[in-house]
């Protein structure tokens, strides 16, 4: 995996994320899966369609990219896990998605953001608020940020309702 050069943002997220976080092998969330309607309705949040560029930090079994690229989109998903990326990986094989989803094996916090217009997020208030910094300044103008389940400490969603039980956030970048 290549390491980006950490500024001193990433060097205070890495900091509060312990030493092994640069590793490739620091889990910031648990595998829990969004059931499938609930990403529908993520990608209804983003306006998901031909010419987006999704990113799912921390992608598990690969739901939501496989269900980004049905809609047009080209789509990926990074996790640390590899079994996730195995199953993530056959999910999209046995759906047909081709080259319109794909999946690395990485730390999430080292994911390249720049050609995203769409990022995905299910995983807890910590590194909710640790990738501000970066969603905001390396995400083009107009790009939108869904989180399932938690806010992003200090920003004020565009959009919150709560479905199924669930929460959903959405954030425009300006
Ligand atoms: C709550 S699950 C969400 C799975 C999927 N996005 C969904 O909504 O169904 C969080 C995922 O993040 C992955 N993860 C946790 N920390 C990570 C990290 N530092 N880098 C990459 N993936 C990570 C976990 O392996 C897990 O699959």
């Amino acid at each position: 995996m290549d390491h980006a050069p950490f500024d001193a943002d990433d060097r205070l997220c890495l900091g509060i994320r312990g030493p092994f976080a640069a590793g490739g092998n620091h889990c910031d969330a648990p595998y829990w899966q969004t059931p499938s309607e609930l990403v529908e309705r993520m990608l209804d949040f983003a306006a998901c369609g031909p010419g987006d560029r999704l990113i799912d930090l921390g992608c598990g079994d690969g739901r939501i990219v496989v269900a980004a690229a049905r809609r047009g989109a080209k789509a990926l998903g990074v996790d640390f896990d590899p079994e996730r990326i195995a199953e993530a990986r056959a999910a999209a094989d046995a759906a047909g998605a081709g080259d319109s989803a794909s999946f690395r094996r990485e730390d999430l916090f080292l994911t390249d953001l720049s050609g995203a217009t769409i990022v995905t997020l299910y995983l807890l208030p910590l590194p909710n608020r640790l990738l501000a910094h970066r969603l905001r300044t390396e995400l083009p103008k107009g790009s939108r940020v869904v989180s399932h389940a938690w806010p992003i400490a200090g920003w004020d969603a565009d959009r919150e309702e709560c479905v199924y039980g669930r929460f959903l956030y959405l954030w425009t970048v300006r």
